[in-house]
């Protein structure tokens, strides 16, 4: 839920300063109802500014398969390429979560700032999978200690699934997370001694990494009901 002067300023009709003149007038309704300074309403919401209905902004969800040397940030002080210049649109979309500087893989961008909140919420549980290159072997007994799970600022992450893929030089490790901390997986090995060299997120719920790195590709309607449903199944 917004507030009402706010969901008018975005859909480029006015400034927010000038809807608030516009609802104080009384030249406001809310679903048939005259709209008063500070009510709030949501994208479902008709909402009626001087007998006009005011248009909604068209929601777009991409997946992106993220390269390495990309922000995710919608601003960079350092003036690194951000994300978002990765995508042909006119539409104000921002990331869905982080992935490092450095990682690669799947990342979801959109204008809805509902599905955002969920997805990101702490209480949201979407299986996030990351294949991990570490900078050395792993041993088995830190295997053990990793599906156990590790302690990260005094709160445990348990892995719902930790597959070695490879262990010659270097470990390529297949880790499995529900929780969304920033750092979680390099942090997570970074406790057992090992650095992470190379990070790629090759799963997001149930979607796959099918697109090249540095493409994307838009979700379809039936994939966007999908990561709203997880949400009730987690209810
Ligand atoms: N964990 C990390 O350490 N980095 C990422 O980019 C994502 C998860």
């Amino acid at each position: 839920m917004e507030r009402v002067q706010k969901l008018i300023a975005e859909s480029g009709l006015t400034s927010r300063r000038k809807a608030e003149e516009l609802i104080m007038q009384g030249k406001v309704y809310v679903n048939g109802e005259k709209a008063v300074l500070g009510m709030k309403a949501s994208e479902e919401d008709e909402i009626i500014v001087d007998g006009e209905e005011i248009k909604k902004d068209e929601k777009v969800y991409y997946l992106l398969n993220k390269p390495e040397g990309y922000i995710c940030s919608l601003n960079d002080e350092k003036n690194r390429p951000i994300i978002t210049d990765l995508i042909d649109t006119d539409k104000r979309i921002y990331p869905v979560g982080r992935l490092d500087y450095n990682t690669t893989g799947l990342i979801i961008l959109t204008n809805d700032g509902t599905l955002d909140n969920l997805l990101t919420h702490p209480t949201f549980h979407i299986e996030k999978t990351y294949i991990a290159k570490l900078d050395k072997k792993i041993l088995t007994e830190d295997i053990y200690k990793l599906k156990d799970g590790v302690v990260i600022d005094k709160r445990k992450c348990i892995p719902t699934r930790v597959k070695v893929k490879s262990n010659n030089k270097y470990a390529t490790v297949e880790i499995s997370i529900i929780e969304g901390r920033n750092h979680i997986i390099k942090n997570v090995f970074a406790a057992l001694g090992y650095k992470v060299i190379r990070l790629h997120r090759s799963k997001y719920g149930f979607l796959t990494d099918d697109i090249p790195e540095g493409n994307y590709r838009l979700l379809n309607k039936k994939e966007v009901h999908k990561l709203y449903a997880y949400q009730s199944q987690n209810k």
